[in-house]
């Protein structure tokens, strides 16, 4: 992704691994400071998880094997069933950090099975360092390619809506559904992104709009109660957004008040897809009604940058996500092909 600092482009990736030192680009403070956040082991990357430093399926899943290196690389003995003990701790102990992104739990059964192969310690360390660094990797270019299949269903005069933040920030680079948006844009589509604020946490007016601004692509950004509005109006005419996990009948579920945008999208007969690499879908489980959705404090609804803008007896509830029936899909783009 590039990234504008004093006035010079750079190329980021929103999580990447140096030494023993996991880099993860630190989401709570964008748009308004760009600021590296440096973890120097495995329970600091799995803090920067819990506290959404990093966030977004793809990233989190990335952070999570940079984490069991982290953890195999810290390992002092030479007894490898104490380090495979030792592993199914490290493993439980950063699966428990968010619970509804599949990524997560698909990248810690990646690394586990890479590891558990090794016949002694030291390989396995070494096996943990490439091996992560590969996940991340894979899920880069799964992106791009995403990217480079989605951008054909973008027109040319496209005006797209997109919920919560699906790009470059929630994978390593490129993003889910800000993928074919940039690849557009890259081609030289004039087109133009209706970009949810997304209440509580901000995630489209703080980064959607931030990685939209470093590339210089056309964006509005509307409150999440817009959307209908402007698809009434015929202002809106494709919908994308990304996924946390997609189960076997493909119920999707992403951030919350996606189902909504879906409905109110085949309501207007506007097409709503869905951006997402394999490692978000969870053929394990049949449907959505089986998933645990994350239900995150209720400060975050009743202040905003520590200001109380509710009553004081007032409570909350603030569910991180929701479930996108496959009714209301138009398709589903992956890095090998567009489902219908
Ligand atoms: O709570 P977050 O910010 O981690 O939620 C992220 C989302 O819901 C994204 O839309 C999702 O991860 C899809 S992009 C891969």
């Amino acid at each position: 992704m590039k990234v504008k600092i004093n006035g010079e482009v750079r190329d980021y990736r929103t999580v990447w691994m140096e030494g023993s030192e996991v880099n993860l680009i630190d989401q709570r403070k964008l748009p308004h400071k760009f600021e590296i956040y440096k973890s120097r082991n495995y329970k600091e990357t799995s803090m920067a998880i819990k506290e959404m430093i990093v966030r977004g399926a793809p990233a989190i899943g990335s952070a999570a094997a940079f984490a069991m290196a982290q953890a195999a690389l810290k390992f002092n003995e030479r007894d490898m069933e104490k380090f495979r003990k030792y592993m199914t701790g490290v493993e439980k102990f950063i699966k428990t950090r968010r619970p509804t992104a599949y990524d997560l739990f698909y990248a810690l059964s990646f690394m586990k099975e890479k590891i558990e192969n090794a016949d002694s310690v030291n390989e396995a360390k070494e096996i943990a360092k490439i091996e992560s660094k590969n996940y991340a990797n894979e899920i880069a270019e799964n992106c791009k390619r995403i990217g480079e299949l989605g951008e054909k269903l973008i027109e040319d005069n496209s005006k797209i809506l997109t919920h919560c933040n699906a790009g470059a920030l929630c994978s390593v680079d490129y993003g889910t559904a800000l993928s074919p948006i940039r690849f557009a844009h890259y081609n030289g589509k004039n087109i133009h992104v209706f970009v949810d604020e997304t209440r509580p946490r901000f995630q489209g007016s703080k980064l959607t709009a931030w990685e939209l601004s470093q590339e210089g692509i056309s964006h509005s950004i509307i409150v999440d109660n817009a959307a209908g509005y402007f698809m009434q109006k015929g202002e809106i005419n494709l919908v994308i957004v990304g996924a946390d996990r997609i189960t076997k009948n493909f119920d999707v579920i992403n951030k919350i008040g996606t189902y909504e945008k879906a409905v109110i999208a085949k309501e207007n007969g506007i097409p709503f897809y869905v951006a997402a690499p394999k490692s978000t879908f969870d053929f394990n489980i049949k449907s959505g009604k089986e998933i645990i959705i994350e239900e995150r404090s209720q400060d975050e609804i009743l202040f905003i940058d520590g200001i109380r803008i509710a009553p004081e007896n007032s409570k909350a509830r603030n569910p991180g996500f929701d479930i996108t029936p496959r009714k209301y899909i138009t398709g589903i783009i992956t890095e090998k092909r567009i489902l219908k």
